[in-house]
């Protein structure tokens, strides 16, 4: 290909990638390729702009490092996390619905009894989580692992604190013989997804708030059942309508009981798909 044009440079590439070996990396790159030159076609791609997109993803991979992963970032607020979880995760009618993961989750919890307190010293007023896990014909799941973390009353989660190491409110738990589990923990409030770098820009560009509704975060695992990557959000917050990205499902959205006390309770079952 030596006469290259804006007609035939499309098919002159496609041939390129002609014999990839993986059929599916074939079918991704062929895919990836054709959309591209799309884009760039519908909007008229100037050398400047081209540029300007060049610098932006360098910086969106410079600010990104152990504790701070903007490309997931980026992926959430263009909406392409929850696509990828909405296509992967379809559910019979009456099990829970997955949302995004978000960047916030820590292998390797502290592993804590039914009943202890997750916040281990995080800001917040107190929470009384309990419920069970089911499967989906209502029986209960026995020895599931809840593995939970949500950011305290400043919004921040334990690894966005300077120095950050001690885990706080966030743990994993076992449900008992009866699929029942119960730990305490602090309320969870609506929190600004981090928004000083490459992301931020592209929101405050946008006119877009970075904001996300008051939620908690689970991954709900047990043997002979498919893994749930969920959230339970409260049902009063801020931002339900404009969550920052597009994680909020009306089946996970629950009432958060404020008691007498002032402290909160949250009850919620879990109804899992059994794995094919
Ligand atoms: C979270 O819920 O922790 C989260 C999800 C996506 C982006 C930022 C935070
Ligand atoms: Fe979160």
């Amino acid at each position: 290909m030596r006469n290259v044009n804006q007609e035939n440079i499309t098919d002159a590439v496609l041939d390129s990638f002609a014999n990839t070996p993986d059929p599916r990396l074939k079918v991704i790159v062929d895919s990836l390729v054709r959309h591209l030159h799309s884009f760039a076609r519908e909007v008229k791609l100037t050398e400047g702009e081209w540029s300007k997109g060049i610098d932006y993803l360098t910086r969106v991979g410079h600010i990104t490092d152990k504790k701070r992963q903007e490309f997931i970032l980026l992926s959430d607020v263009l909406g392409l996390s929850m696509l990828t979880v909405c296509m992967n995760n379809e559910r019979p009618l009456g099990c829970t619905e997955a949302t995004v993961l978000g960047p916030f989750h820590v292998d390797g919890a502290p592993h804590y009894n039914l009943g202890d307190d997750v916040a281990n010293g995080a800001k917040g007023a107190p929470c009384l989580v309990r419920g069970r896990v089911l499967g989906n014909n209502g029986q209960p799941v026995p020895n599931a692992t809840l593995d939970i973390w949500q950011s305290d009353d400043d919004g921040l989660y334990d690894v966005q604190h300077p120095g950050g190491d001690q885990a706080q409110a966030r743990g994993v738990l076992t449900s008992n013989e009866k699929g029942e589990y119960h730990f305490r923990s602090i309320l969870a409030v609506p929190y600004a997804i981090p928004h000083d770098g490459p992301v931020g820009e592209l929101l405050r560009a946008s006119n877009r708030h970075p904001w996300r509704p008051a939620h908690l975060h689970f991954i709900v695992s047990a043997p002979g059942y498919k893994t749930l990557t969920t959230h339970v959000f409260r049902n009063d917050s801020d931002y339900l309508d404009s969550d920052a990205v597009f994680g909020v499902r009306e089946s996970l959205v629950c009432d958060w009981v404020q008691k007498r006390d002032g402290s909160f309770l949250l009850e919620y079952e879990f109804v899992l798909d059994p794995a094919e």
